[in-house]
């Protein structure tokens, strides 16, 4: 059974939402899977100011539990075209597991959200990719045989490179359906993968 850890940071819910459904896919695979969220780095008066939603229930994930997963599975969302600084800020602690090669081999995919349909959702996903090859990681992304992420019927997220929702320039629109199908057929996909490369 592979271990997954779902590995999140959200200001606002849309990506801890995003995070239970690439849990739920995961699980569905047979794997063991924990949801965790990276350390909040603003200041409290501007994360209420802000109106963030503080009250997410995922525990606080440690630099020193990485290397017990198989694979993990990083969501944040967009912050001018690349990723959240609180995961950047988690993953720039990692110097020490990347010396020890710790992650080699592990599994690594990435999932995000951003306020509008073109605001960069491509780029945080592909400008967080080389800290994973850094470790050594397999890289995994939502193939097309998630046949969702085809089609223009809709507004929605998703892409070769990983799940995704648009949250709306407010913030009001939620993931929708077909995204949260995306992010568990990610889940799903890199379950299976991490169970094959750790049997
Ligand atoms: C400082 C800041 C920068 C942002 N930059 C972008 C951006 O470049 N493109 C975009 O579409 N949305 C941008 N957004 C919107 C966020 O991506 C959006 O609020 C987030 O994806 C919602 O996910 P969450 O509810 O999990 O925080 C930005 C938001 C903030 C606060």
């Amino acid at each position: 059974m592979a271990k997954v850890l779902v590995l999140y940071y959200s200001s606002y819910g849309h990506i801890e939402q995003m995070a239970y459904a690439v849990a739920e896919g995961a699980k569905a695979e047979g794997a063991e899977v924990v949801v965790k969220r990276v350390p909040e780095t603003v200041p409290e008066e501007v994360a209420k100011g802000a109106h963030f939603k503080l009250d997410q229930a995922a525990p606080v994930a440690t630099v020193a539990e990485l290397e017990e997963y198989d694979a993990i599975i990083v969501g944040a969302g967009t912050r001018f075209g690349t990723v959240a600084s609180q995961m950047r800020a988690f993953w720039d602690q990692t110097g020490g597991v990347w010396f020890n090669g710790k992650l080699v081999g592990k599994v690594g995919s990435v999932f995000t959200s951003s306020g509008t349909q073109h605001g960069g959702q491509e780029s945080t996903i592909l400008g967080f990719i080389p800290t994973f090859l850094h470790h050594g990681m397999v890289v995994a992304g939502l193939p097309y045989s998630f046949q969702g992420q085809t089609g223009v019927e809709e507004v929605k997220g998703g892409s070769p490179y990983g799940a995704s929702t648009i949250a709306g320039g407010d913030g009001s629109r939620q993931p929708s359906a077909i995204e949260l199908e995306g992010a568990k057929f990610q889940g799903a996909t890199v379950a299976k993968l991490a169970a094959k490369l750790s049997a």
